[in-house]
């Protein structure tokens, strides 16, 4: 395959971490590029740093065995890595793991080009020959054997890629290896990522681990507040707790026992976002008396959730906001009948009671 002149030619600089990630000098440096090319990402001015993201830079910052970053769902795994790299200036290759991946879907297959058969690399022979990162998204999706299959390269030896004639691509110095997925690689005992395959163990021991949780209500509710400017900083704050509850209802860990479990669905940050969006979207339809934020929780979450589950949404949202929360922010606090902690309660002791009846006048 011909040389791709604008990979060829990334010239390797050492940056300030401090510089680069916040905007303020720290001395300390992290290896990267001089200047971006068309494979590294966009950089996102309104993505937040957060404690999630620690792991990565300190991986980033030593020449490290590979990566494997795995949390809940739409927690920003994929969103932290690809923008710590973008600040780096590095090229991305990006792969997307499934059952029938194969390991030429990695490596890379021939093609057809002019007329002629030629070799076309994949994505890890790309990041390893031109020194990029290669960002292998639900990883414990792909099948155990194709998994392993990569064993060596993640041990630093080079990929021999036999169907190009034995051809040799040695690992360049700046290649990366990062993995994200939903669940450690050891199954999913869930039920809820449909999918996945537990991973062999050889294959998990080459990895460097980092758990990643949601970001701190402090950074989501920045988070909402920057992306959508016209949302009511007390709103997002409100939005952004509901967000936390659901997740403590989902995760088991809500205080009644009697609950632990007791929902089926959490809030990602992903969600939250879209909340936030379409909540605004809707904001006219509170003139014909329908509550937007309710509508938007539908369309953002809730109709994804089973019947009972979606009641209970509803009934905690009718009590965090009230009818005119968009409308004129600085009433909302007089104007709620049950706040915060108060209607919390209230749906715990409702779950716990076991009613659900009494939410059906909900659904209209
Ligand atoms: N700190 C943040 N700053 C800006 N945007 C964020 C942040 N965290 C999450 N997001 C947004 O949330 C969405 C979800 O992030 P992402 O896709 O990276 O999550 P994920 O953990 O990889 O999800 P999945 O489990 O589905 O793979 C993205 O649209 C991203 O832009
Ligand atoms: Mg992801």
């Amino acid at each position: 395959m011909d040389t791709i002149p604008e990979l060829a030619n990334l010239k390797p600089a050492m940056l300030d971490a401090g510089t680069v990630f916040s905007g303020k000098p720290s001395g300390i440096k992290v290896r990267g590029y001089a200047t971006a090319s068309a494979y590294t990402p966009a950089i996102d001015k309104d993505f937040m740093f957060h404690d999630g993201c620690r792991d990565v830079i300190v991986w980033l910052l030593n020449p490290a065995e590979p990566l494997y970053v795995y949390g809940p769902v739409g927690c920003s795994k994929t969103t932290t890595i690809k923008q710590l790299a973008a600040r780096l200036n590095y090229p991305v290759f990006e792969v997307t793991g499934h059952g029938r991946l194969e390991f030429a879907d990695l490596a890379g297959h021939f093609t057809v080009q002019h007329g002629n058969m030629a070799y076309e690399y994949g994505p890890l022979a790309l990041a390893m020959r031109y020194g990029g990162l290669l960002l292998f998204n639900e990883i414990d999706l792909t099948s155990p054997e194709v998994a392993a299959g990569l064993n060596s390269v993640l041990d630093g030896s080079p990929l021999c890629i036999s169907e190009n004639g034995g051809e040799l691509i040695r690992p360049h110095p700046m290649f990366r290896f990062a993995a994200t997925a939903n669940t450690n690689g050891g199954g999913d005992d869930t039920g809820l990522f449909q999918g996945v395959q537990r991973q062999n163990a050889a294959f998990l021991d080459r990895f460097t681990l980092c758990e990643m949780g949601y970001p701190d209500a402090d950074v989501e509710t920045s988070l909402l507040a920057k992306r959508f400017p016209a949302l009511p900083p007390g709103l997002c704050e409100k939005m952004v707790s509901y967000a936390n509850e659901v997740r403590n209802l989902f995760m088991g860990t809500a205080t009644t026992d009697a609950i632990s479990n007791s929902i089926e669905i959490t809030f990602s940050t992903r969600s939250l976002l879209r909340w936030g969006e379409l909540a605004l979207r809707y904001q006219p339809l509170a003139r014909q008396g329908i509550q937007p934020i309710t509508f938007a929780l539908d369309r953002a979450l809730a109709f994804r959730a089973s019947r009972e589950t979606r009641a209970m949404l509803h009934e905690l949202a009718r009590r965090v906001f009230p009818q005119e929360a968009m409308h004129n922010a600085s009433d909302t606090q007089a104007q709620e009948t049950m706040s915060g902690q108060t209607a919390i309660d209230y749906v715990r002791q409702r779950l716990a009671s076991g009613s659900t009846a009494a939410y059906a006048c909900i659904f209209r």
